[in-house]
């Protein structure tokens, strides 16, 4: 069912710049002129302001810069049946707070998207800088019901999606730092934590997380970030728009999922792999489990693992771990990377 905003802001988008007259909006809602003036009033509260004239009715003047459900929704192009989609102004973790709502049987798909975390989690235990409003911090939960197995590679297809989204949606071009960061030019701008809880042999139930630095100003990180963070929005060169791009992951995130779900997503992997993979052929240090192995990355196999050939030409694989990228002297210093 849709929200009385919801409606208004379809409206108001769909004839936008132009005027959509209050007894428009009123018969559209089934309600009085006075009622869409209040829920007009819970729109500017979220952030919205309107030119509002007394013969042509009201056009929105200005937009939200923090997440918004209803512009969300307004923005979503098409949704699976069941989806849900919740927006808080503050949480934990995202990816805490959809694995409470899995466990109090929230239907899945859903996603939960936040205005801010105040313990936003990263891999390795690590935290995730959660402070700006500017950002998108998101968790997708699903119930895939498949042997773990079959997920190996779930965090770099969802990933290699998002890179597409992103270079379609804002005309820039990321890249995958195997195997959940995505970078431009050596700084991170997204991370992904995808966590999944295993029934015997099935898997019960799947998180997907993923922090996307998109509109925090420069000069706006924490001094230890400041090198290594970068925002989509220092990229373009332009301020994006934060609701717009929500709806796009969210519609994105959901079609990868069911594309990687049905097995169809064999045929692209590689296509997009080789697009957007930054490490093939470059010389790296591989930490795991406090070891540390150098080689050159030479792909990655049918299970997601990193592979490595060794100065010997032999190969080894491996399932996790953090890589460094070399510094060579025609390297620029940016390509020093680092997850965090
Ligand atoms: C990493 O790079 O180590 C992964 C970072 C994942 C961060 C996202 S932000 C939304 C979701 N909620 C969390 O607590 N973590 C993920």
């Amino acid at each position: 069912m849709l929200s009385a905003e919801h409606v208004i802001l379809r409206e108001l988008l769909a004839r936008d710049p132009k005027w959509v007259s209050g007894s428009v909006l009123a018969s559209k809602l089934g309600v009085s002129r006075v009622a869409v003036w209040q829920h007009m009033e819970k729109l500017r509260a979220a952030g919205f302001t309107f030119e509002a004239q007394r013969s042509r009715g009201y056009r929105i003047a200005e937009r939200p810069a923090t997440i918004y459900a209803p512009l969300i929704e307004t923005h979503l192009k098409s949704r699976p049946r069941n989806f849900s989609l919740l927006v808080l102004n503050e949480v934990d973790s995202t990816n805490d707070e959809a694995a409470r709502q899995l466990a109090a049987g929230r239907p899945a798909p859903f996603a939960i998207l936040a205005r801010r975390q105040t313990r936003g989690r990263g891999r390795f235990g690590r935290s995730w800088h959660s402070d700006s409003t500017s950002n998108l911090y998101a968790s997708f939960a699903f119930r895939p019901r498949v042997e773990p197995e079959r997920m190996q590679t779930f965090t770099l297809w969802m990933g290699l999606n998002i890179c597409e989204m992103l270079s379609n949606f804002a005309g820039v071009s990321p890249g995958i730092k195997w195997p959940n960061d995505i970078l431009f030019d050596g700084r991170k701008a997204g991370g992904m934590l995808t966590e999944a809880r295993v029934d015997a042999d099935q898997i019960r139930d799947l998180i997907f997380g993923l922090g996307l630095n998109v509109n925090v100003p420069s000069g706006g990180w924490p001094s230890d970030l400041s090198r290594r963070a970068i925002a989509l929005a220092d990229v373009s060169g332009t301020r994006l728009d934060l609701n717009r791009l929500a709806a796009a992951l969210i519609g994105r995130v959901l079609l990868a999922y069911q594309t990687f779900t049905d097995g169809d997503h064999l045929s692209r992997f590689a296509d997009l792999w080789n697009r957007y993979d930054l490490l093939r052929g470059k010389s790296v240090t591989l930490l795991e489990g406090g070891r540390r192995h150098r080689g050159i990355v030479s792909g990655v196999d049918d299970e997601g693992a990193l592979l490595l050939r060794d100065d010997q030409g032999k190969v080894h694989r491996f399932r996790a771990g953090e890589v460094t990228l070399e510094k060579t002297g025609g390297t620029p210093p940016t390509l020093d990377v680092h997850s965090f």
